[in-house]
């Protein structure tokens, strides 16, 4: 769900070899609807051209703090912005900051903001590892600013370890969870099923479903800007995964159930999203030959949602019944025979389509129906019904 659009994003860039990244995030989130401005230390200005940044961002690229005699232009850029996003953050302003230091136009942006801001550390391993640089980390998240720790992989330097800038899509994705307006997951811990399980007929051919996961990462993507921890637990799909949740990949229905049971365990939430084979094919050694007609033998598959009933205790469980007909009554009693709270019943049409057609019902009987509803829409109000029914248990 896009919480970009409209927001005014400051995008303040330090001097680290990474800010040649942040031109593409600032394209990125223009194309969301954002609009953007960049700020940059004096030392930006040898890794990031102004000019470039002046194009995207469609203003000046702000960086002295005396260009405008008479005028406190550190106060006015900390106050015309919903959000300050530090990236790449040098060891040296991440120090500076901490220690309430402003003597250059960031810095003194930053010191008098009182919007959220997004630290993006990047810089060598052992720079990261300083116990200095650790001690001013520490003392930024204590005084309510987010820090987003630096990725491991290969180091500008040559080196390998933890200080790489995340990717633009990471960066992105930040930000919008960072603008999105309720936090009501916090603390939760939520694990979401997704896609299609596979299940071999022989060992080069498969049987899976046309599910392609879309629904399941619109929720993990709403409920993590929302403020919970996500696992997201995928078969087949036909989407990027989401930014920032634990994914796990499987393949069978059994891989499924085995994960779920390990996951479940610390959960407070479980939406079970994926299409799980209901029938296991009796697989064939070898590839099966073309001959003449072939009759294949299916046996049910296990039923995994009644497996992990008894991880349940105050947990909420979410189901979803794909239905050609009678979806209402079908999705209730699919909600009662399975113990669920909470069930979303949608039409085949809904399958792989960017849409969804159906109705959520919670065991209170609210019901929100929905129609040709684009599918971050739809997450949105799983969430709402999720927070609403948690608050009445
Ligand atoms: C080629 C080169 C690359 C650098 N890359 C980084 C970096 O990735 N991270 C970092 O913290 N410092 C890096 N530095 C050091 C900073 O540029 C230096 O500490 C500077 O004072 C930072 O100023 P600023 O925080 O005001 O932008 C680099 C220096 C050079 C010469």
């Amino acid at each position: 769900m896009n919480f970009i659009t409209g927001r005014h994003i400051t995008f303040a860039i330090t001097g680290g070899i990474a800010a040649y990244k942040i031109p593409y995030a600032i394209r990125d989130v223009i194309k969301m609807g954002g609009q953007t401005r960049a700020l940059i230390t004096p030392s930006a200005e040898k890794f990031v051209s102004p000019l470039v940044l002046e194009t995207l961002t469609n203003d000046r690229c702000y960086k002295d703090m005396f260009f405008e005699n008479g005028r406190t232009v550190h106060i006015d850029l900390a106050r015309d912005t919903d959000i300050i996003i530090i990236a790449p953050a040098t060891f040296n302003t991440i120090g500076k900051i901490a220690s309430g230091i402003a003597d250059n136009l960031l810095t003194a942006v930053v010191s008098s903001a009182d919007v959220p801001v997004l630290f993006f550390p990047s810089m060598n391993v052992r720079m990261w590892l300083n116990a200095i640089n650790q001690r001013n980390v520490k003392i930024l998240k204590k005084n309510g600013y987010t820090v987003i720790s630096p990725e491991s992989g290969e180091l500008a330097c040559g080196e390998e370890g933890v200080g790489r800038l995340p990717e633009t899509g990471v960066i992105v994705s930040e930000i919008n969870n960072a603008l999105c307006p309720k936090k009501d997951f916090k603390g939760k811990r939520v694990v979401i099923t997704a896609g299609g399980t596979i299940e071999q007929l022989d060992d080069v051919r498969i049987i899976t479903n046309l599910s392609s996961g879309r629904m399941a990462k619109e929720v993990a993507e709403v409920i993590k800007a929302r403020g919970s921890e996500v696992t997201f637990i995928y078969g087949n799909i036909s989407v990027p995964l989401p930014f920032g949740a634990k994914n796990v990949r499987v393949k069978t229905g059994e891989d499924m159930e085995k994960v779920l049971k390990k996951e479940i365990k610390s959960a407070d939430i479980l939406i079970m999203a994926a299409a799980v084979s209901d029938y296991v094919p009796e697989k064939v050694k070898g590839k099966i030959k073309r001959k003449d007609k072939k009759v294949l033998t299916f046996h049910p598959t296990k039923d995994i949602l009644r497996e992990l009933g008894k991880y349940k205790k105050g947990k909420i469980y979410v189901g979803f019944a794909l239905e050609d007909k009678n979806l209402e009554l079908e999705a209730v009693k699919k909600m009662r025979d399975k113990s669920l709270d909470i069930v979303v019943g949608n039409t085949i049409s809904t399958l792989n389509s960017n849409t969804g057609t159906g109705i959520i019902i919670t065991k209170d009987g609210e019901k929100h129906k929905f129609k040709h509803q684009k599918k971050d829409i739809i997450a949105w109000e799983i969430a709402e019904s999720i927070i609403a029914l948690h608050k009445s248990i």
